[in-house]
């Protein structure tokens, strides 16, 4: 018989993780240019907590999460590259034409998703989708890194830094990366030439003439970054807006970065994963009945890598 309800975790009000609810709701239904899929595994990210409490204006209530990892159910009209029981990756944000994916069924638009790496299970896949494409775009489109150059990363354990450096030490370059003193072993195992503990050093007195800096920080670290840099260097920020004032003093090009999760860009991903370049992390996985604990979990507490919400249990 047909499953027609399925368990959620749902926003209801934004008062953080308190804003969460576990609901029965109507599965989604197949549209034109969407997948279906049964969701194993959804990867949390920071703006996942940070709508939680009202930071951009979403609809509620509103079916929690954006990354997530599953097997295909149903193929809209028109789509040829995707069929049933395929084991999929990618995004489904209910603010962006995503039905939610901290659900046991998810909507995807079939533009954001690809075929999962065969060597992750679904947890590891379930975590990657926006922290991999934010570090390849960012690496690979917006810095365009090169054998030889140097990088610095800011937040190098988290759930982009930690990507960020196996890309950039694959291209050949060499990576500085600034951490807190706990997951300084965590970060020597992906390969990082020189790492700064942030809590006791300052990077902008250690580092000099670098091509570009790819910020996963903000704030102070953004404007410091600038003194790290060579003249006609690039900064990279995932928060901050450009700084006229300091990229005109100091000859440097600053972008903001907008991650899109598309097919492309996720089929890269993939490419890098079955190679061997790329690993990831998983810190902490918890069932759907505690999306509330997990979102809590992330914003008080960095996590090495990753958290996943596991859904379907695996095998
Ligand atoms: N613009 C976009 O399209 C876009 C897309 C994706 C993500 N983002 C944003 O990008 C940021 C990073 O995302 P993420 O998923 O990588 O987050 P994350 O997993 O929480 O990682 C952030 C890392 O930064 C570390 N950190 C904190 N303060 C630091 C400092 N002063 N110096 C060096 N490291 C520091 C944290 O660990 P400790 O506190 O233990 O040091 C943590 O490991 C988030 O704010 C997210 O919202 C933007």
């Amino acid at each position: 018989m047909e499953v027609k309800i399925m368990k959620v975790a749902q926003l209801t009000n934004f008062e953080g993780s308190n804003g969460i609810e576990i609901k029965d709701v109507e599965k989604p239904k197949i549209t034109e240019g969407g997948i279906l899929v049964q969701v194993h595994a959804a990867g949390v990210n920071p703006i996942d907590w940070k709508i939680t409490h009202g930071i951009m204006p979403v609809t509620l209530p509103m079916i929690m999460g954006g990354d997530f990892s599953g097997t295909v159910l149903e193929v809209g009209a028109n789509i040829p590259n995707f069929k049933v029981n395929d084991e999929v990756y990618g995004q489904a944000p209910a603010f962006a034409g995503g039905a939610g994916t901290f659900a046991e069924f998810a909507l995807a638009n079939a533009n954001t998703i690809a075929l999962k790496p065969i060597n992750l299970n679904f947890n590891e896949a379930g975590a990657l989708p926006l922290v991999g494409v934010s570090a390849l775009q960012g690496l690979t489109e917006h810095i365009n890194l090169q054998k030889d150059q140097k990088i610095l990363i800011h937040g190098g354990a988290g759930g982009i830094g930690s990507i960020a450096i196996q890309i950039a030490k694959n291209i050949g370059a060499h990576v500085a990366t600034t951490v807190s003193p706990n997951d300084m072993e965590y970060i020597k195992k992906l390969g990082a030439d020189e790492i700064i503990d942030y809590k006791s050093q300052k990077f902008e007195e250690l580092l000099s003439d670098y091509d570009a800096v790819f910020d996963c920080v903000g704030k102070d670290t953004y404007k410091q970054s600038f003194k790290v840099l060579k003249k006609g260097g690039i900064i990279v920020s995932m928060l901050e807006e450009p700084d006229e004032a300091l990229m005109k003093h100091y000859g440097i090009t600053s972008i903001l970065q907008q991650t899109r999760v598309t097919t492309k860009r996720l089929d890269k991903l993939t490419q890098l994963v079955e190679q061997g370049v790329i690993s990831v992390h998983v810190e902490k996985t918890f069932p759907l009945d505690q999306a509330a604990e997990a979102l809590y979990y992330l914003e008080h507490t960095p996590p090495q890598g990753k958290i996943v919400i596991n859904i379907k249990e695996q095998l």
